[in-house]
């Protein structure tokens, strides 16, 4: 790898919805980074930093990169996740022909279809948590009045977990992705793997209609899958499936209140919600930062990845290459933002992205529908915002109406 100047991965944002200059210091009228530069993780390690919109793209679906986090040589982003790192993570950490045989498994549960049936259970919820929210009037905190539990609802109801755990699952998945230390995130994982083994045993004696019990009936009892497989399955679902959406919904809140004119344009159409969840999907790119090992030496935008180098692509810097998208830092809800990396590409593109992408369209109309006053309740630079080496998002969003 050259010896450049390097940048060190993940930074901070300095704006909740821009990425940070770190990653496009032509922002600060620096000399621009290459579209894959050398960048230094949290231990010292370099690794490859993908911020080319083109390259990411050729990247991702290029065989000789590999996901298993298992693998010693694969690239870790944060301290805390040095220990868990290491242990096997199903779907998103398996490489093919393994994955490919657990997606399958799963693709009938997400497809556009069997997402759209969702919707009135989706719509049903976004009502009952602003019913209660406007009954108790303001001030709220739109985070955990809204944003979270939107997704977390949803997310039981999909597999067929009681909703009244959701505050267990809430703060472990919270732990999970943030620690903040070593011992949180294996504490939490370890809660989960319990919860979610004991579940499974309670449902093989009392089935009932969620994408769990599918899974127990089709692929648990039938030896397709084992059990250990399905309880990790099952807790990357819950994360993954909460935790992003919750933050898309709060910072996609705050964006668009910071963008008025854009917010009326979304008002005046209701036609235009899915180009706009679109274009805030792109905008926002809230996991910013997915990792791979190259296996093999791969040569790309004009420099070799060498077998055994990580290789972490930033997905904000990606959305904003201006060669992809002119303008690139400007919200424009009418803009056709497909081809954006915010849900990964390849073989692991996001798998509940229809999903993801239904929440977002009914949860923003419906709150800026029945709230057409909402406003910040502090002043937008007081408010805090998660750090760079998780998934990006507000801590808390104060609102009024
Ligand atoms: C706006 C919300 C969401 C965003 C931004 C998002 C983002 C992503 C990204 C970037 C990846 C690719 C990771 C990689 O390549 O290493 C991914 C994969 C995945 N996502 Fe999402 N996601 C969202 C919502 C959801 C939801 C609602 C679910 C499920 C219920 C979900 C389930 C998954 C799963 C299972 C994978 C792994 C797929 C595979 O490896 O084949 N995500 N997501």
């Amino acid at each position: 790898m050259a010896d450049t100047e390097t940048v060190s991965f993940p930074q901070d944002r300095t704006c909740p919805y821009h990425p940070p200059t770190e990653y496009r210091p032509q922002k600060d009228g620096r000399t621009p980074l290459p579209p894959v530069s050398p960048a230094r993780l949290f231990d010292g390690r370099r690794v490859w930093l993908v911020t080319g919109h083109a390259e990411a793209r050729v990247l991702l679906v290029d065989r000789r990169l590999s996901a298993d986090r298992e693998d010693p040589a694969f690239p870790i982003l944060a301290e805390r996740l040095a220990l868990s790192s290491r242990r096997r993570v199903e779907l998103i950490g398996v490489d093919d022909p393994e994955h490919n045989a657990q997606r399958r498994m799963l693709i009938p549960s997400f497809s556009v279809k069997r997402t759209a049936a969702l919707r009135p259970r989706i719509q049903e919820t976004v009502d009952r948590l602003l019913d209660a929210m406007i009954e108790q009037g303001p001030p709220a905190d739109l985070v955990s009045a809204f944003a979270l539990p939107v997704p977390s609802t949803v997310i039981c109801a999909l597999l067929g977990v009681p909703y009244a755990d959701h505050d267990f699952f809430e703060s472990q998945s919270r732990k999970l992705l943030r620690g903040p230390g070593t011992a949180d995130v294996e504490e939490a994982r370890d809660a989960l793997d319990e919860y979610f083994r004991e579940l499974i045993e309670r449902k093989r004696s009392d089935r009932g209609d969620g994408l769990l019990d599918e899974l127990i009936a089709r692929q648990l009892d039938t030896g397709a899958m084992g059990r250990d497989e399905l309880v990790q399955l099952s807790e990357l679902l819950l994360v993954a499936g909460h935790e992003t959406t919750s933050n898309m919904i709060s910072l996609g809140t705050f964006t668009l209140l910071q963008h008025p004119d854009q917010l009326d344009r979304m008002r005046a159409s209701e036609e235009l919600m899915p180009t706009a969840v679109e274009e805030l999907l792109r905008f926002l790119s809230v996991a910013d930062g997915i990792s791979r090992l190259a296996t093999e030496d791969i040569e790309v935008g004009g420099v070799t990845i060498r077998a055994g180098e990580g290789v972490v692509l930033s997905t904000s810097a990606i959305n904003r290459d201006e060669t992809a998208y002119p303008a690139a830092d400007e919200l424009d809800l009418g803009r056709q933002a497909r081809h954006h990396v915010a849900f990964g590409f390849g073989i692991h593109q996001c798998l509940g992205q229809n999903l993801a992408r239904a929440e977002l369209e009914i949860a923003l109309r419906t709150l800026f529908d029945r709230l057409p006053g909402l406003r910040l309740a502090a002043p937008a630079d007081e408010i805090p915002f998660k750090p760079g080496d998780t998934l990006q998002g507000m801590v808390e969003l104060p609102v009024a109406w």
